[in-house]
């Protein structure tokens, strides 16, 4: 049940601002927002992002679908209901991440327009870099990292993103990264030129 707004009482102007933690990391906050298909190489990618950025001396955390689903979202499933309900807990948890100077890259498919909406708006633009991982559906059924294709396939997967489930082509992503048409290594490097561009430029 939620509850009633009129019975809360919100306070963030005696809180230490933003400003003070990220003076303190040494970084700006930010929330790099991936989402594509399954298989289609975010969660491969934001863990290198993620490897790559501490390496330099950034404290950073990754939200995967998989282990979000596993935890904080387990009462959730894939109906639209649901994955509006997940995407919206998730960008409200990444919000409190970035403004506490922690550069969060979250890795959810995110499969409609208006998903991406709420997460722009729920986040803020400032601090949005939405980032289209881009593979086609017969790619990521030949990848099937984690044999799940094999069980669509098998008819063991009901509302799956790409068959039963649609995906929506984005509308204006600041970025796509094509994982079909690039290596690891080029996608790896196109995605840092564009975080290091949204974090520094400030
Ligand atoms: S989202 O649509 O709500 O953004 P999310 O990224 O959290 O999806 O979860 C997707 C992950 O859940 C996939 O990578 C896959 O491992 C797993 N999964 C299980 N069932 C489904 C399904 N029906 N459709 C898509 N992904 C599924």
């Amino acid at each position: 049940m939620s509850s009633h707004p009129d019975h809360l009482y919100p306070v963030f102007d005696k809180m230490l601002p933003r400003s003070a933690k990220e003076a303190l990391l040494g970084q700006s906050g930010a929330v790099i927002w991936m989402y594509g298909l399954s298989g289609s190489g975010k969660s491969t990618l934001a863990n290198l992002l993620e490897r790559r950025l501490h390496g330099d001396g950034r404290l950073v955390k990754v939200l995967d679908g998989d282990n979000i689903r596993s935890g904080l979202n387990r009462n959730l499933g894939f109906s639209d209901e649901d994955r509006l309900e997940n995407i919206r807990r998730v960008s409200e948890v990444a919000k409190l991440f970035a403004e506490c100077g922690v550069i969060t890259i979250t890795s959810f498919i995110t499969p409609n327009n208006e998903l991406r909406r709420l997460a722009r708006e729920i986040i803020g633009e400032a601090d949005l870099l939405e980032v289209y991982v881009k593979a086609s559906f017969e790619t990521c059924q030949i990848r099937d990292p984690k044999g799940l294709y094999a069980k669509v396939a098998a008819g063991e997967v009901k509302q799956f993103t790409g068959k039963d489930s649609a995906f929506e082509e984005p509308e204006s992503p600041a970025l796509v990264i094509n994982t079909e048409a690039f290596s690891e290594e080029e996608c790896l490097s196109q995605l840092l030129n564009a975080v290091i561009m949204k974090t520094t430029a400030r």
